[in-house]
């Protein structure tokens, strides 16, 4: 009896772990002259010129939705993901789920590193290009 419970406490520890996806790691950024950003950032500001900007401004400086050059230093890379899939309900306001548009769904990874660029201050609110 003691022996099952000791098989059935580690299948459902394991079960458990395997259950929790891996956490992948943010992608790095490069941003050289000011505003030159790498190929994948510059896709991330493209993609947020064209899904996020009207909220949170041109730069992500905000607008109807909050600063997001700001909140890139409060919120984690894993709240980032999961805010843009769910949306969020909050005091601001009302920010849609985008888990049913692919494109922003499949360049999440490239927003983030826009926006960490603007969030340390690697690139100021000007017009990104792209690094040749
Ligand atoms: C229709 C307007 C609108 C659009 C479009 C929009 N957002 Fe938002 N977003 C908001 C509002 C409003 C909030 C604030 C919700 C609250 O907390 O009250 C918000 C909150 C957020 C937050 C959380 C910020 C924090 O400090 O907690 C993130 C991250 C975010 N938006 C990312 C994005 C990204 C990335 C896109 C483009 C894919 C996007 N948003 C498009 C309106 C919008």
């Amino acid at each position: 009896m003691k022996k099952l419970m000791i098989i059935m406490t580690l299948a459902l520890t394991f079960s458990y772990w395997a259950a929790i996806p891996a956490q992948a790691d943010p992608q790095p950024y490069t941003v050289t002259n000011g505003n030159q950003l790498d190929s994948q950032t510059y896709k991330g500001f493209k993609l947020y010129r064209n899904w996020c900007a009207r909220c949170h401004g041109t730069y992500g400086q905000g607008l109807a939705g909050p600063n997001l050059a700001q909140s890139l230093n409060t919120i984690t890379y894993e709240e980032f993901m999961t805010t843009v899939a769910e949306g969020k309900t909050g005091q601001i306001g009302m920010m849609p789920a985008w888990k049913a548009n692919q494109t922003v769904m499949d360049g999440r990874d490239n927003i983030y590193s826009y926006l960490k660029a603007r969030a340390d201050g690697a690139i100021d609110a000007v017009k990104p290009d792209k690094a040749k």
